[in-house]
């Protein structure tokens, strides 16, 4: 793993953010656990993206469907049969691979010259077999032909099977949009670096339903939008984030047009979303598998059709990692290892320390704590010295420190310290709420 993965990875661990699943037990390939700080950070992140598809958007309403649905519906997207990857294996050390690791035209590759990148061997890589991702189980107590159920590969078919009846009750008017945030799952061959990939992870996906012959236009804007979030909402590093267009063998099987907003990690550029242009392919083929009629009526221009479909889809856990990763500085002058989090997204918004633990400070200490607690998550500390309270903070990403001294019982002010300049500005306690909630 990349060095600096690796010390994210351990930061994560030790200020509570990430665990590795099932930790007592050894711990569980490619399933994580997000802890205190984590499950914070995740919900503002994904509460960012909620407000910004459901309310900011007049025309797009959420939608929470089932991980389990009618295995037909996965017949009918094409994952039972194309949602696979190409296994190669290697006889002598067993190392296992994808394929398309060694190259995107992995089926010209001559397998028995090539070398195992893991053992050096020659002639032990097997041909590629296609593996199908989707986890399977059953439904009821018996294990036979008719009860098999599949996970959820994504969390788009739940938003196509149920559009008829969200724009029946909403009354929705084309073009309009569904979203849904939920967890999927895939049994993928390879996990690596930390949560980027991994076998059950959440997705935030918006499927925009448009009018044919529109789809290229409504393209275009979605593209731009999702940029943009990443830029203003999440206030990710612009140099760090890149377009990449899907070539002709990359395209997904349902897919006209996709294109990845790439993040430069710390293991290179790697994708964190996909905007695909889906045409009528999913609708076209529920309508084939189930049917029923999935057209929509344009009643003011008396004209029926399959709306085209716009989909972003973004994965919640890279865009943590994305946000983590551009987060993360070693602030070598100061001795300090610091967590750049936008205040709009830090997990605790600030940590209020009484400078000794009597003659009154920790009492306002706690004042401060229930003026600031309604508005913000915030903490109490008095262990420990005070720089070593501001770093553990600083790991943690919390944007502001407090401290409660002497002058505080005197004049009814504090300090408060910037995380990243390390500045420290006496402010009346009054002001310290406007202070921190200007800050985003
Ligand atoms: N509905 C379209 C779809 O699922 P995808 O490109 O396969 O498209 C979309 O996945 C997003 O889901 C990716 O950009 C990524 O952020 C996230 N994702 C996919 N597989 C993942 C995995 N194994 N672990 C974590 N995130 C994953």
């Amino acid at each position: 793993m990349d060095k600096t993965i690796e010390k994210i990875v351990s930061l994560c661990k030790r200020r509570g953010f990430i665990f590795q699943s099932s930790d007592i037990y050894g711990g569980f390939s490619a399933v994580y656990d997000y802890g205190p700080l984590g499950i914070e950070l995740k919900n503002n992140i994904s509460n960012l993206w909620w407000k910004e598809m459901t309310q900011v958007h007049e025309n797009i309403v959420g939608l929470d469907s089932g991980i389990l649905m009618h295995p037909k519906i996965w017949e009918a997207s094409g994952h039972l049969g194309a949602f696979n990857d190409p296994l190669v294996d290697c006889k002598q050390c067993k190392s296992r691979y994808r394929a398309d690791e060694f190259s995107e035209n992995y089926n010209s590759i001559n397998w028995e010259k090539t070398k195992c990148p893991n053992c050096g061997s020659v002639g032990s890589l097997t041909e590629p077999r296609q593996f199908n991702l989707m986890f399977k189980t059953h439904v009821g107590p018996v294990e036979e032909t008719g009860t098999e159920a599949f996970l959820r590969p994504e969390t788009a078919q739940g938003i196509y099977v149920n559009y008829q009846l969200v724009q029946g009750a909403m009354r929705m008017k084309v073009p309009f949009g569904i979203a849904q945030i939920g967890k999927a799952f895939r049994n993928e061959i390879i996990a690596r670096n930390f949560i980027f990939r991994t076998r059950e992870f959440e997705q935030m996906e918006m499927q925009y339903f448009v009018k044919p012959g529109t789809d290229n236009e409504a393209f275009g804007q979605w593209k731009d939008k999702r940029l943009k979030f990443y830029l203003d909402n999440l206030d990710i590093n612009k140099d760090k984030l890149r377009f990449h267009e899907h070539g002709r063998n990359e395209l997904a099987h349902y897919a006209k047009e996709a294109w990845d907003i790439e993040y430069k990690f710390p293991f290179g550029w790697s994708e964190i979303e996909g905007i695909h242009n889906r045409t009528d392919y999913d609708l076209s083929k529920h309508e084939e598998f189930s049917g029923k009629n999935l057209s929509y009526f344009d009643q003011p221009n008396n004209d029926r059709y399959l709306p085209y479909i716009i989909e972003t889809s973004a994965g919640l856990n890279r865009m943590l990692l994305t946000v983590l990763a551009d987060a993360y500085w070693e602030d070598d002058k100061n001795n300090r290892t610091v967590m750049r989090i936008s205040p709009r997204l830090a997990p605790v918004k600030a940590v209020i320390c009484p400078l000794l633990k009597k003659d009154g400070l920790p009492e306002k200490a706690r004042e401060i704590v229930e003026i600031l607690k309604p508005h913000f998550k915030v903490l109490y500390d008095q262990q420990g010295s005070i720089g070593k309270r501001y770093y553990r903070q600083d790991e943690a990403g919390t944007p502001f420190g407090i401290t409660v001294d002497h002058q505080s019982i005197e004049d009814n002010t504090v300090t408060l310290r910037d995380r990243d300049s390390m500045k420290q500005d006496r402010i009346p306690i009054e002001k310290v709420l406007n202070a921190i909630q200007d800050s985003f």
